[in-house]
């Protein structure tokens, strides 16, 4: 068994630059899927993954290439990496089980921050990084441009650059060429015990937990027993298999193969993406041999890079109707089989009764968690404006105590030696340089300390910011949690009618209360339907009102605009009223709509 015809790779690519096609294309070319049986865009295999266009979860492919300059096969593993900052953790695992990566750059667009960041991750990791230009069928293509771009942010020599198209074919042999070239082949095994990189794992309701791996030493095989070094949990192996893309069971699995592998493991905690397995009999010789020698070391030595998920963003999920309340418990709990950067613990409002606090690596996880259980499990969800964790800090030295927070209501009211401390991170933005000032009022408009400006190219440059209020808009740029720095912070209350309404509380600077608390109540009043009596609105700090409104009584139904007997009119109009009722939770005597709990979001 050699490793010399194995090239493990990747693509790096920013959302829309034509990676999954791309993905097709490679193995459609090397009939790896037959083409009847092709289902477009075969790695992004979740629905919600296809609708939304975005790879959220990682998968790999085997295929079989004959080079046209030694005439022999070689395997090509292709690793799929997801294309959001929200999965750049398991982005980095990937690229980690990788000697390569396909960066594939839109030849109309040009490179992007988070391909950027990628790329730099790549490059940590010692990856060769193949440039491809794709969509240079598009009219709008700039090749010359795009080359000189990536030639001068990242340094790659670019004078050979492949041309592609990954819709018409064009130059794809010629990356296959370039992989079966350029991409080195797996070290050699070295002989010491079996040692495996995981890089992703899902769970599959027949076969529990499925675990994909790139095999660094030693082999694998049925019947094993297994032991993953950080959850120390072992189970024994009933399957190892490739990829291609469907499972297929093989015998063994050696060093520098990609697979996958189960053995009934009911739980993904189990096996974390950026966890080492290995064989639990070579794991207990190791430490024997060690105890003899009194020596502290780990018997087998993790591979380096595991780190545990921490969620940046938080946000209430309450059943609309209280009745779902253990559906929605025992979906979570599924879709965290699934999801091990999901966290959750129950919570319980008064005003939105019984429901749980999420954590979430990021925005875009958490509309994906919403809709995935709005979807899959069929619930009417209610989810409270998403919130960072604040920490707040009591007394000095060591009778220091520290409190985390992580929803607005659950932040004390302020008292004279208390720190609140909110998290910075920092923002990388590229953009072509005409929008540099605009880029730049956005980032003082949010409070950010300018840190750096540089023209990559004289069309384009980057920008830098150390940011607060992370949780503000959905803009594509590179953002790394840096450190806690301390906020003069308040608590905005809300009062609807009178009584608090805590899931509507947020947590704002002293300076921005005053505007925030009355476009909060604003919008709430814009949200919120007419009821038969007023409706006061009311943002407080503590006890002081600082911002008000109100709902004047109803007057008319819906149905007031309906003269005459258009009966299929009138079912409508009352369906939507039915339709919008869904979606709304009671706070005391009045009926407020999901949006208004997302309010609080577009508050600046
Ligand atoms: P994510 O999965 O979100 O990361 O996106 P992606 O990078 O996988 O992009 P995808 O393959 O879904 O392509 C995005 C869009 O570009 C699709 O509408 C493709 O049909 C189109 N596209 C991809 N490659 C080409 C190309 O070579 N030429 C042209 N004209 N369009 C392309």
């Amino acid at each position: 068994y050699s490793t010399t015809r194995v090239r493990n790779f990747s693509i790096i690519a920013h959302i829309d630059h034509g990676k999954s096609t791309l993905a097709d294309r490679l193995l459609e070319t090397t009939d790896t899927v037959a083409k009847r049986d092709m289902e477009a865009q075969l790695l992004d295999s979740m629905d919600l993954e296809r609708e939304r266009g975005i790879t959220i979860k990682l998968q790999a492919a085997r295929v079989l290439y004959r080079s046209q300059e030694d005439g022999e096969v070689y395997i090509l593993n292709l690793i799929d990496t997801p294309g959001h900052v929200d999965f750049s953790y398991e982005v980095s695992r990937s690229l980690a089980a990788c000697e390569g990566a396909l960066l594939v750059v839109d030849a109309s667009q040009g490179i992007e921050a988070q391909t950027l960041a990628n790329v730099y991750l790549a490059l940590e990791n010692n990856l060769e990084i193949i440039p491809v230009l794709n969509k240079i069928d598009l009219p709008a293509a700039d090749p010359e441009r795009v080359a000189d771009e990536i030639e001068e942010t990242i340094g790659l020599d670019c004078s050979n650059i492949v041309h592609a198209s990954a819709k018409t074919g064009i130059g794809i042999n010629e990356i296959m060429e370039s992989i079966v070239k350029y991409v080195p082949p797996p070290p050699p095994a070295t002989g010491g015990p079996f040692r495996a990189l995981i890089f992703d794992s899902l769970f599959d309701p027949y076969r529990g937990v499925i675990v994909f791996f790139r095999v660094v030493d030693g082999a694998v095989k049925k019947g094993d027993k297994i032991r993953f070094l950080n959850s120390k949990a072992e189970h024994d192996v009933t399957e190892v298999g490739i990829m291609q893309p469907q499972q297929v069971p093989v015998e063994a699995l050696r060093a520098g193969e990609v697979g996958y592998l189960c053995g009934s493991i009911k739980d993904v905690l189990d096996a974390r993406v950026g966890d080492t397995i290995t064989l639990s009999s070579e794991y207990k010789a190791a430490a024997a041999k060690l105890k003899e020698s009194k020596s502290e070391e780990e018997p087998i030595k993790p591979l380096p890079g595991y780190s545990e998920a921490t969620p940046m963003v938080f946000a209430g999920i309450f059943p609309v109707d209280a009745d779902q309340y253990e559906s929605l418990r025992l979906a979570l709990s599924k879709l965290r089989l699934n999801d091990a950067a999901l966290s959750y613990e129950p919570e319980t409002s008064g005003a939105m009764g019984f429901g749980f606090r999420c954590g979430f690596l990021g925005l875009l996880h958490m509309d994906v968690v919403r809709e995935r259980l709005e979807r899959e499990y069929d619930l009417d969800l209610i989810v409270t404006a998403p919130a960072v964790v604040y920490r707040v800090e009591q007394g000095e030295g060591e009778k220091k105590k520290v409190i985390v927070v992580d929803a607005p209501s659950k932040m004390p009211d302020k008292l004279r030696d208390m720190k609140i401390m909110e998290p910075y991170v920092r923002v990388e933005v590229l953009t072509p340089s005409e929008y540099n000032g605009k880029v730049m009022e956005l980032g003082t408009e949010r409070r950010g300390i300018f840190k750096d400006l540089k023209y990559m190219t004289p069309q384009r440059s980057s920008i830098v910011y150390e940011v607060s209020d992370i949780t503000q808009g959905y803009a594509s740029m590179e953002y790394q949690l840096i450190e806690y720095r301390e906020g003069d912070l308040v608590r905005l209350d809300v009062k609807i009618n009178y009584e608090d309404a805590p899931p509507l509380s947020t947590i704002v600077h002293v300076d921005a209360a005053q505007t925030v608390g009355r476009r909060l109540v604003a919008s709430l009043k814009e949200l919120i339907p007419r009821q038969m009596f007023k409706v006061p609105i009311q943002a407080c700090i503590g006890v002081n009102v600082i911002a008000s409104a109100s709902i004047s009584p109803m007057r008319k139904d819906v149905l007031a605009k309906c003269y005459g007997g258009d009966l299929s009119r009138k079912k409508k109009l009352l369906q939507k009223q039915a339709k919008g009722k869904k979606r709304m939770k009671a706070m005391g005597k009045v009926s407020v709509p999901q949006e208004a709990f997302m309010a609080g979001l577009q508050r600046i």
